[in-house]
């Protein structure tokens, strides 16, 4: 864009040349094409007026318009206090913006790309919609290509973004964006990349704007929030009813303070997703295989809570964009689901929306022999035939695997698809042997195959390791192993959801609670947020921080702990009372009337369970796999029995360390303080100043938090952990 002048009558104008380079013939005279329409859109007084068009030598086409000499809203917004607008210059915007738009509409041109980028103002202030139509001619807003997202999307309807229907309708989407970010000084959604905000546009509710900016009146925020309904019906019918509604908004009216809704609350946190910047590339990578033609079977695993059902939506929002199916099949812990029950459900999604000639042709001879476990088919194919009876059952299951791959490949042709089966520890054996067969199969074919479990809950028996140990023998998928996340995806997850600058400290001491596990970093921020410790702390520049441990935490971890037989559980809860590590040697002291194999053998269930792991540096040396977990155990503990565990511990611990005691001085003094209401003081003197003389240097043993004074008080007044 170029400032000129026009020499023939005199004025200031601007001078554009649309960039065509690598745009084949047939795109570039629609662009010539759709910028004659702008041209034709007429005169009004809020659209950037088109003076002229042409093109240049090399056939791109340029545009002259008039100038806007007071820039774009981006701009102004980049500058402005808070990157917001006062109310009333967002409404007077938003009324010009009304005004540009009803125009264009009437005469059946759509915008398509609205933004605060293509509002423009005048010197005295007058706003002006400009770019008519151009990005769409650029094809901007599809991925197109792989990975490939030019310009924002931050405020692109739903509708646009999975490819449905355009019509005005879209445009007053995108207004309502721009209103909110007006208001609030940030765009409804936020995220790390285009697919992480696209997903929110098209699943997730939008944080009323009152939670960021209270003094945003009700009816304001009422036809925000209307305008950015995922469903364009639900939006209000065009922009002049927009206008209307704009006009009546009473300013005076604010100031009384506005509550915030537990709902918004709710949603802050739930369309957020950060980090995993190498899972998702990872991810992208097969799916690109697969629209290539090379099927392909992933499995994410990790423990409960990581983010496995997470990153699954993320990859489906992308895998929408890039023009793929996808269907989902989950598997319940409860049982009594009949067999095949995730791939039934997956199926099933895709036998509901297909045509049913089309789906006749995909299915051909198999469509009996697959209506038999998929009944749906029947109600689509209501003339089918039974399948013939066959009379061994390993031919007859054979004929079954044989009939839905061949399906599922067919089908892919016309159009890839993305399977994700979800927490497939619980899964069905023949849903696993089926899978086993499938994951043979789809070599050629455009299928993805996304599958989660939990690690933890495999032992070597479990069907599920079976089914994988011979796939993995034949290189027939490819893991990806989910792990916390890091101390800036936390800061990046608190700035997201709460649109507070998270300091430092902070997300380290989350980090160091959760172990970036994103179930425990959700809650544990939504409770620092809800209690409006947050924005306190922040604004008061604390520098230490409390971290409170929510009650969901808790219940996460202890139903990870019950799934243990009873003597197995009390073997944890006395290690956790040693610390976060602990040998062997140590437990033989403390629990009476057991051998070393059965000590040993509830040490292996607690290893199944992934409650404890080995350590690598000695032999009989084990730790919690969560800091949590080991909080949790303790906290289970009466009070008095705590300090009667630590005074066992701290004797054994002496005893085992004989002529040592020295050096591991400050662990005996932490135990013998925990213990002093019953062993007295003298040793924990004594330790305390042998600990402080040697320096010790906590590089050995990490400490339990203080947790006596913290998770047994009643939850009310709990204190909180540092
Ligand atoms: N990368 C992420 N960014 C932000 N939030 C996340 C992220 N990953 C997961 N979450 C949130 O953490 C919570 C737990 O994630 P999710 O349900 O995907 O875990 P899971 O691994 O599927 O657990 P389970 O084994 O119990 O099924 C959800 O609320 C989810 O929205
Ligand atoms: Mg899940």
């Amino acid at each position: 864009m170029y400032r000129a002048h026009d020499t023939l009558l005199d004025r200031e104008v601007a001078f554009a040349v649309i960039k065509t380079v690598g745009f084949e013939q047939t795109s570039k005279e629609r662009i010539s094409r759709e910028a004659q329409a702008m041209g034709r859109l007429g005169v009004h007084p809020n659209i950037v007026a088109v003076l002229d068009l042409g093109q240049e030598g090399d056939g791109s086409p340029y545009m002259v318009t008039e100038l806007m000499g007071g820039g774009d809203i981006e701009g102004v917004l980049e500058e402005a206090e808070e990157n917001r607008l006062s109310l009333e210059r967002t409404i007077e915007i938003g009324k010009a913006v009304c005004e540009g738009l009803e125009f264009a509409h009437a005469r059946g041109i759509v915008h398509r790309d609205l933004k605060p980028g293509n509002v423009w103002l005048t010197e005295d202030g007058t706003a002006k919609i400009g770019d008519f139509g151009l990005a769409v001619m650029t094809d901007r807003s599809r991925l197109t290509r792989e990975g490939m997202m030019v310009g924002t999307v931050s405020y692109m309807p739903p509708e646009q973004a999975t490819g449905g229907e355009i019509t005005p309708k879209a445009d007053l989407y995108s207004l309502g964006a721009m209103l909110y970010e007006m208001v609030t000084g940030r765009p409804p959604f936020l995220g790390d990349d285009e697919v992480a905000i696209i997903g929110q546009h098209i699943n997730t509710a939008p944080v009323a704007p009152t939670w960021h900016n209270g003094n945003c009146p009700r009816p304001l925020e009422a036809l925000v929030m209307r305008l950015l309904s995922k469903d364009p019906s639900e939006r209000p019918d065009s922009a002049q009813d927009v206008l209307n509604a704009l006009d009546t908004i009473d300013l005076t009216a604010r100031g009384e303070t506005v509550e915030r809704d537990a709902n918004s609350l709710e949603s802050l946190a739930g369309g957020v997703f950060v980090g995993r910047q190498a899972e998702m590339d990872q991810l992208k990578a097969a799916l690109e295989d697969v629209l290539g033609g090379s099927g392909r079977l992933v499995t994410l695993v990790g423990e409960p809570g990581i983010g496995k059902t997470r990153i699954s939506e993320e990859l489906a929002t992308y895998a929408g964009l890039r023009g793929a199916q996808v269907l989902w099949g989950r598997c319940y812990e409860t049982g009594g689901q009949p067999p095949y029950w995730p791939w039934i459900q997956a199926i099933r999604s895709y036998v509901r929306e297909t045509d049913p000639e089309e789906l006749r042709c995909q299915m051909g001879s198999s469509a009996s022999v697959i209506a038999e476990v998929v009944t749906d088919v029947k109600d689509r194919l209501p003339d089918l035939q039974p399948a013939p009876q066959m009379d061994d059952p390993d031919s007859t299951r054979f004929r079954l695997f044989d009939s839905i791959t061949s399906f599922l490949k067919t089908a892919s042709n016309t159009w890839p698809l993305v399977l994700v089966l979800d927490d497939l520890h619980w899964s069905d054996r023949p849903s696993l042997t089926f899978l086993e067969f499938m994951a043979r199969e789809i070599g050629q074919s455009r299928l993805l195959i996304v599958a989660t479990y939990r690690d933890m809950e495999l032992n070597r028996r479990h069907p599920l390791s079976v089914t994988l140990g011979d796939l993995s023998r034949e290189r027939l998928f490819e893991r990806v192993l989910l792990r916390g996340l890091s101390e800036a995806d936390i800061a990046r997850f608190i700035e997201i959801a709460s649109g507070i600058n998270a300091p430092q400290e902070l997300s380290a001491t989350i980090r160091r609670h959760t172990e970036g596990n994103p179930l425990f970093v959700t809650e544990v921020v939504r409770e620092l947020v809800q209690s409006g410790e947050l924005a306190a702390n922040v604004s008061s520049g604390s520098s230490t921080w409390s971290v409170r441990i929510p009650e969901g935490v808790r219940e996460v971890i202890g139903r990870r702990l019950d799934r243990l037989s009873e003597r197995a559980n009390e073997m944890p809860t006395t290690a956790a009372v040693v610390g976060r590590d602990f040998r062997l040697d140590t437990l033989k002291g403390l629990v009476e009337n057991t051998t070393e194999g059965q000590l040993l053998d509830v040490l292996d269930e607690s290893l199944d369970a992934k409650i404890i792991e080995e350590l690598s540096d000695a032999v009989g040396h084990y730790q919690f796999t969560h800091a949590l977990m080991q909080e949790t155990l303790t906290s289970e503990l009466s009070l008095t029995r705590r300090v009667r565990l630590h005074a066992r511990i701290a004797e054994t611990l002496e005893a085992l360390y004989g002529d040592q005691v020295e050096e591991n001085a400050s662990e005996l003094a932490y135990h013998y303080v925990e213990a002093e209401a019953v062993l007295g003081s003298e040793k924990l003197l004594r330790y305390s100043v042998v600990g402080v003389n040697r320096q010790w240097k906590p590089t050995v043993r990490r400490k339990p938090w203080p947790t006596s004074s913290v998770l047994n008080q009643p939850s009310k007044e709990r204190p909180t952990i540092r």
